[in-house]
């Protein structure tokens, strides 16, 4: 299983170091067995920890150049950084990034030999306009995709259900992970309204191989409270 922490804005360069050093003391003090990942604020990266995979949220799809405002692989390189998110609903529906970009991007990082987190999922009008509207949204999403990329891991998170406190149904995931995984064998983590309450529930679901957390990760204690609960599951999953 992967828990994954989306810490977007939030967290600083200081606060950061605090929540990493309290993350990994959980993780040795409390047998924790799966994989915690953690993608800070692109002014708050550092070296993953022995127990913490540290990723970016997102950098430029080059090595350096003249591209103002954002980072680059030699930026991340600094930081021994190999894990990027790509694809997340707040770049692409927020920031404006188009299929092209993401496809750039992903190939970018696959070219280098990235591990790419990569997100999908629709927006709430096509939810309503029902599952085969949901899969032909996603299919365009990773039509361009290297889908036998080896270090891919794919996200499912549902744009409605991001930030929202409105998490899918078990029925909405197993149905969308199960006919994601038939196109595309990896990976697939839920996210959308994950918090300890239902992670537990999500993760013992068929084709859930892990949550990628925004707001309930926020707190290293509510992180190291979702941790906690997946251990429950990866244990009786196995
Ligand atoms: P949320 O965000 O957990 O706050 O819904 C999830 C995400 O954006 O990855």
């Amino acid at each position: 299983m992967i828990i994954a922490a989306n810490l977007k804005t939030n967290h600083t360069r200081r606060s950061t170091a605090e929540y990493l050093d309290k993350v990994e003391r959980y993780i040795e003090t409390n047998e924790i067995i799966d994989r915690a990942v953690v993608f800070p604020p692109s002014s708050a990266l550092t070296p993953s920890r022995r127990t913490i995979t540290v990723g970016a949220q997102n950098a430029y799809h080059a090595s350096n150049g003249s591209f103002t405002g954002e980072i680059g692989a030699d930026q991340l390189d600094e930081f021994g950084i190999k894990t990027i998110l790509i694809g997340h609903s707040e770049r692409r529906h927020i920031i404006g990034e188009g299929l092209d970009v993401v496809k750039r991007k992903f190939d970018f990082f696959a070219n280098i030999g990235y591990e790419i987190f990569f997100c999908v999922g629709e927006p709430l009008e096509i939810k309503e306009a029902g599952f085969d509207a949901v899969m032909t949204y996603i299919n365009k999403q990773i039509a361009d995709i290297n889908l036998t990329y080896e270090n891919l891991v794919l996200a499912y998170e549902p744009v409605w259900a991001i930030g929202t406190g409105k998490t899918a149904t078990s029925g909405d995931i197993l149905e969308v992970h199960k006919a994601i995984k038939n196109i595309a064998p990896k990976l697939l983590l839920y996210g959308g309204s994950v918090k300890p309450e239902n992670t537990a529930e999500i993760l013992s679901l068929e084709g859930v191989d892990g949550v990628l957390v925004g707001t309930a990760s926020w707190h290293s204690e509510n992180y190291c409270r979702l941790l906690e609960e997946s251990k429950k599951v990866s244990r009786s999953k196995v």
